[in-house]
């Protein structure tokens, strides 16, 4: 009997991309900056090679350059001049923040400008909102503090905000007080989905926000569970969320596409720090191809079905595309 061997696809270089099932939205890759407000020009971030804090001409000028190759959209982190227990920096008119978003929009109108909102930069304790006197995180006071940021960003001219704190409730908070104050048409991305994770520790050196005692354990998202993670995105989107995000990337990618099949929503995964530091350091050893590494993640994310990519290497990623 003559048995037909199944033939695999040979592929050239062309047919390859002929027949390529998923490929990254170059136009939902989203860069995150660091704003200090006391640094002059630019400082290295130790444990995330490549990337700086930056003072606010800096990061305007950086913005200017991000969008010039392609970038739609920075997401902002604020680094302070002054922290205290209240956080009572975070929304001030002339803050940072505020001052870099109308910044960033006066230089290049056309680059999306989202903002992180939490508030663990401008806590004295790193804690991401306002303690009890046990220590604990007060959900409901912080959700007022929340709801005032969010404001203030949004007067600055922000375009997105993203919440990032996992307060409960805060998302139909926030986006009451945004409408009460004007903003109905302005985008709330939200963290739905944010693990606590070993993956953030450089991010916690770049923004100088770790905890000064304890962990985020009690209001981050533990790693085995999923369903979790699709309640959490459910409640989201009903409080009025209109961008879904999972946070670390690559250790959750699983979650990412069980959240696609279920929400009709859009969904951006976040390539945290600690994922950015593993590859810069296996490839300064030489123990990795760092560009084919990044070209491999990225497709992963778009693979598990993610329509924005919030990473360190967004940047360097589209400059390579457009080699
Ligand atoms: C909270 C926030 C964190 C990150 C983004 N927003 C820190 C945390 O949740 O503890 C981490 C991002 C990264 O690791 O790159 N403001």
């Amino acid at each position: 009997m003559h048995f037909e061997r199944p033939r695999r696809l040979r592929r050239s270089n062309a047919l390859r991309e002929m027949v390529r099932e998923h490929r990254v939205n170059l136009a939902g890759l989203i860069q995150p900056l660091f704003i200090s407000e006391t640094l002059v020009g630019r400082a290295a971030v130790a444990s995330m090679p490549g990337i700086d804090q930056l003072s606010l001409e800096a990061a305007i000028d950086e913005a200017a350059r991000l969008s010039k190759l392609g970038i739609h959209g920075v997401l902002l982190f604020g680094l302070p001049a002054h922290k205290d227990a209240f956080a009572s920096s975070a929304a001030d008119p002339e803050g940072i923040i505020q001052r870099a978003i109308r910044g960033i929009k006066q230089r290049c109108p056309e680059m999306l400008v989202l903002t992180d909102l939490c508030h663990c930069e401008y806590t004295d304790h790193g804690h991401c909102g306002i303690l009890d006197e046990r220590g604990d995180v007060d959900n409901d006071a912080t959700l007022e503090l929340l709801a005032r940021t969010a404001v203030s960003y949004a007067r600055a001219g922000a375009d997105v905000i993203a919440p990032s704190d996992m307060m409960d409730g805060r998302i139909a908070v926030i986006r009451q007080a945004l409408d009460a104050a004007g903003f109905v048409s302005l985008a709330l991305m939200s963290y739905a989905v944010k693990y606590a994770s070993a993956f953030y520790g450089p991010f916690r050196d770049a923004a100088q926000s770790a905890p000064s005692f304890g962990d985020r354990r009690s209001y981050q998202m533990d790693a085995g569970n999923v369903r979790e993670a699709l309640r959490e995105a459910r409640i989201d989107a009903e409080e009025g969320a209109d961008i879904l995000i999972v946070k670390p990337a690559l250790a959750y990618l699983d979650v990412v596409r069980a959240i696609v099949e279920v929400s009709e929503l859009p969904v951006a995964v976040y390539n945290v720090s600690g994922e950015y530091a593993m590859v810069k350091a296996a490839s300064a050893q030489g123990w990795i191809d760092e560009e084919r590494i990044v070209d491999e993640m990225f497709t992963s994310f778009a693979r598990a079905g993610a329509s924005m990519i919030i990473s360190y290497f967004a940047a360097s990623y589209l400059e390579r595309q457009q080699r």
